[in-house]
């Protein structure tokens, strides 16, 4: 059984998860609307893993005897300046996300709730992945700059950017 405590951060770290999973096919959508197609499926997948990421969470709080809540989710901006500033939110919101994960680590150790502290590495292991990968795309963006050429050729291959140790790794 988990505590009260950890169930509640728990079902904070499941909202931001969904709330990625939201702002992610919100950046997608705005994507495919600009013809960027390659760009958008990458995206769309994204979103799609950030709900495995909250579906993973409400079945381990539910598995461990707790109440998992479905939350309301914020609405997501409709419009970005371009697919830099995507990705440099993206990033962010990453890290944001990490923090999050080493806050509820640490409260894990602290009350000594070592079966989530186990459950909860392999979003530690993930973050490292998603925050590299943003990186990557990030740093062959900002290289990019305005180049129309440049542009097509990273949408056409954006889906086959990875990092390494990222690379097919089941959710
Ligand atoms: Fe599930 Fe990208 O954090």
């Amino acid at each position: 059984m988990i505590s009260a405590d950890i169930e509640k951060q728990l079902n904070e770290q499941l909202r931001m998860e969904a709330e990625s999973s939201q702002y992610y096919l919100a950046m997608a959508s705005w994507a495919e609307g600009k013809g960027y197609s390659g760009t958008a499926e990458f995206l769309y997948m994204h979103s799609e893993e950030e709900r495995a990421h909250m579906m993973k969470i409400l079945r381990y709080i539910n598995e461990r005897g707790g109440t998992s809540i479905v939350p309301e989710l914020s609405k997501p901006a409709t419009e970005f300046d371009s697919l830099q500033a995507i990705f440099d939110d993206l990033l962010k919101h990453e890290e944001l996300i990490t923090n999050s994960i080493n806050e509820l680590v640490f409260r894990c150790l602290e009350l000594r709730d070592y079966t989530t502290h186990n459950f909860l590495q392999w979003y530690v292991a993930e973050q490292i992945e998603e925050e590299a990968l943003a990186r990557t795309i990030l740093d062959k963006l900002n290289l990019i700059g305005n180049d129309k050429g440049g542009l097509y050729l990273f949408d056409r291959d954006v889906e086959s950017i990875k990092v390494q140790s990222a690379a097919n790794k089941p959710v």
